[in-house]
């Protein structure tokens, strides 16, 4: 591995040999522009290709979730990390002054300064960790029959939106947080330390800084927190009516009038769609059901047939359909035979050709809006095939 991107940076260290060799005795920068572009060209090309390795063997990993497979995943990232580290040398020996817009912020996306070895192989596993026992996590109880009962995330997901005993919704979001958050927070806290000491390296206060950056919007802060006090008044009235509705099913106990509204009994394991409070919050309940997971149910939807709808609805407003090869090499469903990560996500394998999703899903109405959610996603990445790959 470690040859082959040696390799690499071979082809493009060559393109800047001559100009570096010239510059030896002198503190001054490349000021060179056609010679930062001759790089960037050679740099686009390459980090494409080791994407689009990283890309495989992490959806290997996730769709397959074995030691041999997070170890060709960290030791992708690897490669890839050292790769970034030797081109942003490169990167920051240009002189910007006089470069056109484009080269320079071309050149700023580059790379970033990586920390030791030992360090990021130390980041890539807590975050593989972390992946993983999220994937595994389950909550077990013993039934009526005493027998003990696990649950996955899935089923626990399914206790939120369709439980009305408050006990049961308080086990299933109690229990997740208990077995996975606990086990996560330890290793939560050494990413969080090496993401900001990442991001100090490369001269940023920390991450959540290079978090915003990537938005290029320096009022960022400012207008998100514009668009906040806009909903506000909208989103007080809308939190009043809910916490009201679940007061009258669940009763003083459960609901403080006044107060917050439990995460628990917001239908929802991380409390943010309401959706599944529907039947409980529905304002006319004598109208006809807009129930869509009713409707879906009815006209025999799939999980695959919903894609197929949602593409179409990204078609109808003239946007880009889904390659043929999406159906083929996504995962909708939970396998049966080895450990996944489900949790829902929209791949780019940065070929310009290769986009996937991955998601465990059942015909629901919520389900539904995560597919569109995801293609989204997919969208957005068949739009920007042909940019430069530091613009992806
Ligand atoms: C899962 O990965 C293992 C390697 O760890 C491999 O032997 C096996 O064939 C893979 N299973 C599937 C279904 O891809
Ligand atoms: C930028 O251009 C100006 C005007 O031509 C020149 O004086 C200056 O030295 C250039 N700076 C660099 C870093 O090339
Ligand atoms: C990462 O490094 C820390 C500090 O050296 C160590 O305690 C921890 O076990 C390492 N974590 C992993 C997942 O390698
Ligand atoms: C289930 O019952 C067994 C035996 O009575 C007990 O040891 C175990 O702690 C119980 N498990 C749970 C999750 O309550
Ligand atoms: C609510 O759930 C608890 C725990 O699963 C169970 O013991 C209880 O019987 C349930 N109550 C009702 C009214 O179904
Ligand atoms: C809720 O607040 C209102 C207005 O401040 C107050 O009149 C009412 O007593 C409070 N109700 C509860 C249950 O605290
Ligand atoms: C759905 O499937 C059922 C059972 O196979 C069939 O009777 C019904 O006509 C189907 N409905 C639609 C809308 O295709
Ligand atoms: C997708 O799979 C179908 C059936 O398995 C096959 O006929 C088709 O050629 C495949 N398409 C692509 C693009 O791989």
């Amino acid at each position: 591995m470690k040859s082959l991107v040696h390799l690499i940076l071979f082809s493009i260290l060559l393109s800047v040999a001559i100009s570096q060799c010239e510059e030896l005795n002198s503190e001054r920068k490349n000021n060179n522009e056609k010679e930062a572009k001759d790089f960037l060209r050679v740099y686009n090309e390459k980090i494409l290709k080791l994407w689009n390795d990283q890309d495989i063997v992490d959806w290997n990993y996730r769709t397959n979730v074995t030691k041999e497979n997070s170890d060709a995943n960290i030791a992708a990232g690897l490669v890839l990390s050292q790769f970034i580290a030797a081109a942003f040398e490169i990167a920051s020996q240009f002189d910007t002054t006089n470069f056109s817009t484009d080269t320079t912020r071309q050149l700023i996306k580059v790379g970033r300064k990586s920390l030791s070895d030992e360090e990021m192989k130390n980041l890539t596993s807590i975050i593989s960790q972390m992946g993983q026992i999220y994937g595994e996590g389950k909550v077990c109880r013993n039934s009526s029959t005493g027998e003990e009962e696990c649950l996955r995330l899935g089923a626990l997901f399914d206790i939120l939106s369709d439980s009305r005993n408050i006990s049961e919704l308080l086990w299933a979001w109690e229990g997740w947080r208990m077995n996975v958050g606990r086990k996560i927070k330890p290793l939560y806290f050494q990413y969080v330390d090496l993401k900001n000491k990442l991001a100090r390296v490369n001269g940023q206060k920390d991450y959540g800084e290079v978090m915003r950056q990537a938005y290029e919007t320096p009022s960022l802060e400012t207008d998100i927190r514009n668009l906040y006090e806009e909903m506000k008044p909208l989103y007080m009235e809308l939190h009043a009516y809910v916490r009201r509705k679940l007061y009258d099913t669940y009763g003083p106990d459960a609901v403080d009038i006044n107060g917050t509204i439990p995460q628990h009994l917001t239908g929802h394991m991380w409390g943010r769609f309401w959706t599944n409070l529907y039947s409980i919050a529905v304002p006319f309940p004598k109208r006809p059901s807009l129930d869509m997971t009713e409707a879906l149910n009815a006209q025999n939807y799939t999980v695959r047939r919903m894609f197929e709808k949602a593409d179409e609805f990204y078609q109808s407003m003239g946007l880009l359909p889904l390659p043929p090869t999406f159906y083929n090499l996504s995962m909708f469903e939970r396998p049966p035979d080895r450990q996944v990560m489900c949790h829902p996500v929209a791949s780019d394998f940065h070929d310009g050709k290769d986009f996937r999703v991955r998601l465990c899903i059942s015909v629901e109405y919520i389900n539904f809006l995560t597919v569109h959610h995801e293609l989204g996603h997919i969208q957005y990445y068949m739009q920007y095939a042909n940019q430069p790959g530091v613009y992806r």
